[in-house]
C-alpha cells in the first residue's frame, strides 16, 4: 500500500474523510502527538489498529471526540459513551470541572463505559479512555467521523511521533492516508485521570502537560499518582520499557556526569538546555554529536522537542546516547522525565 502525506486544505482532504468511514486507518496529527485513527464502533477498523501497531489486544486505545458541542458527563450518556450511573456522584462535580478546564486539550479522562463502545477498544475493560483533543485538523476529521480510537502513531513500544514524516517512518506502506498538521505543539501524550479504585478520588495514569497539582486544583479532588500493579497494567503506557530508541540510552541531571575522554562516534547527547563552553568546546574536539532540545531554556520546549530528539539521536549511529533529565515540578517537566526513563529501561 502506498501512504500518502495531505494537507487538510488538499483536494485529497475528502478522499481520507471517505476511507475512515468506509474503516480504514489514517495518521492524524494532535496537539500532543500523531494519532493512528480508526473508527472507534467500527471492530473491523479497531482491529486493524492493532495489527498495523502491533499493539498486543490487552492494550486499550482512546476514544477522540468532536469539540462541536459542549460535552458533560450527561452528554456523554447520552452519546452512549459512558455509563453514568457508574460514575460516583462525589466524583461527578470534579469530572465536570475537569472537562470544562481541560477540554478541547491533553486531557484523557477513564470513566465507566457504555456497552455499545466495542469490547476491542477497552480491551475489555469496563471503562473506556476519551479525549477531545485541542488540534484544529483533528477536530476538522472529528466533524466528519465523531468517535475516533487513535493511539499514538508509533509500532509498538517505539518513539511516538511528532511529525507526520515520523508517521511516514513508522507505518509507511501500512495506511494509506497522514494528514499533515505541522510538528505537534506539545510533544508528549495526554495526561491520562481515572477514577481511583477505592472510589476516593482520581487517579493520574500517565503523566502529561496536565501535573498532579492542577489537576487537583481545577477538579477540587485528591488526584493521586498510580502505582504500576503488576497483576492488573491499568494503562500500558505505564509499562516499564516504552518510547523506546534502539541505540543504547542512558539518562544524567548534571553536565559532570557524561563520560570524559570518549572516542568519536562513542556517544552522543541530548541536552534539555545549552552546555557550558567548556563541555561544548570538548564535544565539536572530540566529533561527539549533540543537541539541545531547548535552546531557550523552557520546558515547554523540552517536551516539544523531545521525541524528535530521541529519534534523531537513534540515527547518529553512536554506541551510546545519554540524554539529560529536565528539572522541575511541572507536569510537563514530570511527563518528560516519566517517558526518558521508560526509553532508558530495557
Ligand atoms: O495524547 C494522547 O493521548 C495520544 C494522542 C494520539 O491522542 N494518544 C495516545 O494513545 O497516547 P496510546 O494508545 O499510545 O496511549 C493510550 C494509553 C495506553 O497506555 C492505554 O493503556 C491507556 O491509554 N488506556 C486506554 N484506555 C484505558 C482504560 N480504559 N483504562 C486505563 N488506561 C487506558
Ligand atoms: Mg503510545
Amino acid at each position: 500500500m502506498q501512504t500518502e502525506i495531505i494537507a487538510v486544505d488538499s483536494p485529497q482532504f475528502e478522499r481520507l474523510i471517505q476511507a475512515l468511514k468506509a474503516g480504514e486507518l489514517v495518521g492524524m496529527p494532535t496537539e500532543t502527538v500523531y494519532g493512528l485513527a480508526g473508527d472507534a464502533f467500527n471492530p473491523r477498523a479497531v482491529a486493524q489498529i492493532f495489527a498495523v501497531k502491533e499493539r498486543p489486544k490487552f492494550d486499550p486505545l482512546i476514544v477522540h471526540l468532536p469539540d462541536h458541542v459542549p460535552l458533560d458527563l450527561r452528554r456523554l450518556e447520552a452519546l452512549e459513551l459512558i455509563d453514568l450511573k457508574a460514575v460516583p456522584k462525589a466524583l461527578q462535580t470534579g469530572l465536570k470541572r475537569l472537562m470544562k478546564s481541560c477540554w478541547p486539550g491533553p486531557l484523557t479522562l477513564v470513566l465507566p463505559r457504555h456497552a455499545r463502545i466495542p469490547d476491542l477498544v477497552t480491551a475489555g475493560l469496563n471503562t473506556v479512555a476519551l479525549r477531545v483533543p485541542h488540534h484544529p485538523a483533528a477536530q476538522q476529521v472529528l466533524q466528519h467521523c465523531p468517535a475516533l480510537a487513535a493511539p499514538s502513531a508509533n509500532r509498538f513500544g517505539r518513539i511516538s511521533p511528532t511529525t507526520a514524516q515520523a508517521v511516514l517512518s513508522e507505518l509507511g506502506g501500512r495506511i494509506p492516508w497522514i494528514l499533515d498538521g505541522g510538528a505537534c505543539e506539545i510533544g508528549v501524550e495526554s495526561s491520562i485521570v481515572g477514577l481511583h479504585p477505592e472510589g476516593c478520588g482520581l487517579e493520574l495514569l500517565r503523566a502529561g502537560r496536565y501535573g498532579l497539582e492542577e489537576l487537583q486544583e481545577i477538579s477540587g479532588l485528591a488526584v493521586q499518582r498510580a502505582q504500576q500493579h503488576p497483576a492488573e497494567i491499568r494503562a500500558p503506557g505505564m509499562l516499564k520499557s516504552h518510547y523506546a530508541p534502539d541505540t543504547s540510552l542512558r539518562l544524567f541531571d548534571a553536565e559532570e556526569e557524561l563520560p570524559a575522554g570518549q572516542k568519536p562516534g562513542q556517544i552522543g547527547v541530548l541536552f534539555c538546555t545549552p552546555p557550558g563552553t567548556a563541555l561544548r568546546q570538548e564535544l565539536e574536539r572530540t566529533q561527539q554529536p549533540f543537541w539541545v532540545l531547548a535552546p531557550d531554556r523552557q520546558i515547554e520546549s523540552v517536551a516539544q522537542n523531545l521525541f524528535a530528539g530521541l529519534r534523531t539521536a537513534d540515527n547518529w549511529a553512536v554506541e551510546q546516547i545519554w540524554a539529560q533529565r529536565p528539572e522541575g515540578k511541572t507536569g510537563l517537566a514530570h511527563a518528560v522525565r516519566d517517558r526518558l526513563q521508560r526509553a532508558a529501561s530495557t
